[in-house]
């Protein structure tokens, strides 16, 4: 099994730099990659609020702060990923930009470097085919939950090529991180997002029925199941674009049970997209 050593992640956005966020926190040297230097640092200062809230409650050991921060290496350059031992791959949900950015490093990383991408809906096995033959028994699919930082569990999703040996080395070094792999065949959604997105859909059926608000919606969740955090902050927090991409793709693959909900559409014609436009199912901007 291999052993990962450099991390490089490409794509400083919500994901990748939570995910540089893990693995430097389990010690392990990751350069964070984004399109500008600009974007990546900007990624990796985030990290420092992370760091500081963790401080806070107690933890992260204060003096960790810097070492932590210091693994993290904000770039812009190709060939910075080019000594990497894996490449974690959470730049845009789009297939073409995927597809460039994995060709791109396949001629640039290490004959042993495994190739894991955070996809939410494209298939692995699809997404493989960007690399060449050398590479594919190493390409992978590893899928974090957002907030990276908190959640637990990542799923582990090999594509038709991909080898046991690769599997095993992910799953471990997964573990390494302090976070939970469970194995998922490679079908649209994997196996959470199946789960997710039947149960937005279902909310969503609620409130066209003006059955319940929003806010009580969210508030039955988490008082009377349990959820840590309500449906509609949720997907305030994953933003609807891409909640709606990935019902579309569920439709496509499964048909009128995961139909998106005219609610769902009318939010993102709205510009309505979450936290990160100031407005979603809630209004962030006061
Ligand atoms: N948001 C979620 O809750 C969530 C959950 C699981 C998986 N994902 C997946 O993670 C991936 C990233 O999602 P996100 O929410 O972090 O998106 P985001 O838009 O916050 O971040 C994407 C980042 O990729 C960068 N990028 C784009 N093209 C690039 C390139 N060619 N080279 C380097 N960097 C590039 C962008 O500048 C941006 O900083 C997507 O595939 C998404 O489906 C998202």
């Amino acid at each position: 099994m291999n052993e990962i050593g450099k991390v490089a992640v490409v794509g400083a956005g919500m994901m990748g730099a939570e995910i540089a966020y893990c693995f430097a926190l389990a010690g392990k040297d990751v350069v964070l990659n984004d399109a500008s230097m600009d974007l990546a640092c900007s990624g990796k200062h985030r990290l420092e609020k992370i760091l500081d809230k963790g401080i806070s409650k107690g933890k992260i050991e204060p003096e960790r702060k810097q070492s932590v921060l210091s693994l993290i290496t904000p770039t812009d350059a190709d060939h910075a990923l080019g000594d990497a031992d894996l490449v974690v791959e959470a730049v845009f949900e789009d297939e073409q930009v995927k597809k460039e950015v994995m060709s791109r490093l396949d001629t640039i990383c290490q004959p042993h470097c495994i190739f894991a991408t955070n996809t939410s809906s494209i298939p692995i096995t699809r997404l493989a085919t960007a690399v060449g033959p050398d590479r594919i028994g190493r390409f992978i699919g590893t899928h974090y939950f957002s907030p990276v930082s908190l959640m637990k569990l990542v799923e582990v999703v090999p594509g038709l090529e991909t080898t046991e040996e690769t599997v095993a080395t992910m799953m471990a070094c997964c573990r390494d991180i302090g976070k939970t792999p469970i194995r998922v065949k490679d079908v649209p959604g994997f196996a959470v997002n199946r789960i997710l997105h039947a149960m937005w859909i279902e909310v969503n059926r609620l409130v066209e029925e003006e059955v319940a608000t929003i806010e009580d919606i969210d508030i039955g969740c988490k008082l009377g199941l349990g959820h840590p955090i309500g449906p509609y902050a949720l997907m305030d927090l994953t933003t609807n674009t891409l909640n709606l991409q990935v019902q579309q793709i569920l439709f496509d693959a499964y048909g009128e049970r995961f139909m998106p909900r005219p609610v769902l559409k009318q939010k993102v014609d709205a510009n309505h997209l979450g936290r990160k436009t100031g407005r979603g199912w809630y209004d962030y901007r006061k």
